[in-house]
């Protein structure tokens, strides 16, 4: 018998160089404890300078209390990743790649309370590389057999907003929640499908708030401005954004029954 009939899951958007992981760090020690999160996802897949994750940012995350660590399409610019597979326990990458890409595609995770937690994260086709299989096929694979546990999250890794919504159709009434990741911006539509199924389009980002997605401006523009090659650098500087998602579950019919979307901004440490 469970302790609690209810968990609040905290979950944070792409984290973006080191205010996004300064960001993670300022919110989790300000509210893991005061709002009770029990678990925590982030998705680390920009956490080193934009790109990947290194094993040290890993750690850091963990360390600030992050649960699991979900990637995206820069998993191969995290070198660390296939050196040190062992050493990223509560990682997983996309599913929808070869199968001897390192880490699993989908974990689950035992709280102290004895819920059962699945995370998965998959990789949208449309305006994205990088995805091998499709990743709806991916998604029934994943959860053909599964009796429990009966709380499923799904970090639908993509940029197009009708193949988000798309994936969540297709999974409604078989998952707890698909959220997005990956366009950095959160979006204001969350909201419980016809069947159970918590959505949400994008979750957002962690990283600096007067920049391009956490990128520095300059380089951003003149590429896009003139199509010209530019020097692309994560932004350092001034505040931080925070943007995540909280949901409160019931661990006896797996659903959302409270929803919010986490939307704060912080100072930086200076340097
Ligand atoms: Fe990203
Ligand atoms: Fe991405």
């Amino acid at each position: 018998m469970l302790s609690s009939p209810f968990i609040k899951v905290l979950i944070l958007g792409d984290v973006v160089g080191p205010l996004g992981r300064q960001g993670v760090k300022k919110y989790l020690a300000l509210h893991k404890e005061k709002d009770q999160f029990d678990f925590v996802i982030a998705n680390g897949e920009n956490a080193t300078h934009g790109h990947g994750l290194s094993l040290d940012h890993y750690k850091e995350l963990i360390a600030d209390g992050v649960d699991c660590v979900t990637n995206g399409n820069h998993l191969f610019n995290s070198p660390d990743l296939f050196n040190h597979v062992e050493d990223f326990q509560y990682a997983i990458r996309p599913l929808n790649l070869d199968p001897g890409v390192p880490l699993k595609g989908s974990l689950i995770f035992t709280l102290n309370n004895g819920a059962k937690i699945r995370v998965s994260n998959v990789l949208g086709r449309v305006f994205i590389p990088m995805a091998q299989t499709n990743p709806f096929y991916a998604m029934d694979e994943v959860l053909k057999d599964d009796k429990e546990p009966i709380i499923n999250l799904v970090d639908f890794h993509a940029e197009a907003t009708a193949e988000k919504r798309i994936m969540a159709e297709y999974l409604d009434g078989r998952v707890t929640a698909v959220f997005g990741t990956h366009t950095h911006v959160q979006t204001n539509d969350p909201k419980i499908l016809n069947k159970g199924t918590f959505f949400l389009t994008d979750v957002g980002m962690n990283g600096a708030y007067d920049s391009v997605l956490g990128d520095a401006k300059e380089g951003s523009m003149k590429r896009t401005i003139t199509g010209m090659p530019a020097t692309m650098e994560v932004f350092k500087k001034g505040k931080i954004l925070v943007n995540g998602l909280i949901l409160k579950i019931s661990t006896v019919t797996g659903l959302v029954e409270e929803y919010q979307l986490v939307n704060e901004e912080f100072e930086s440490d200076p340097k």
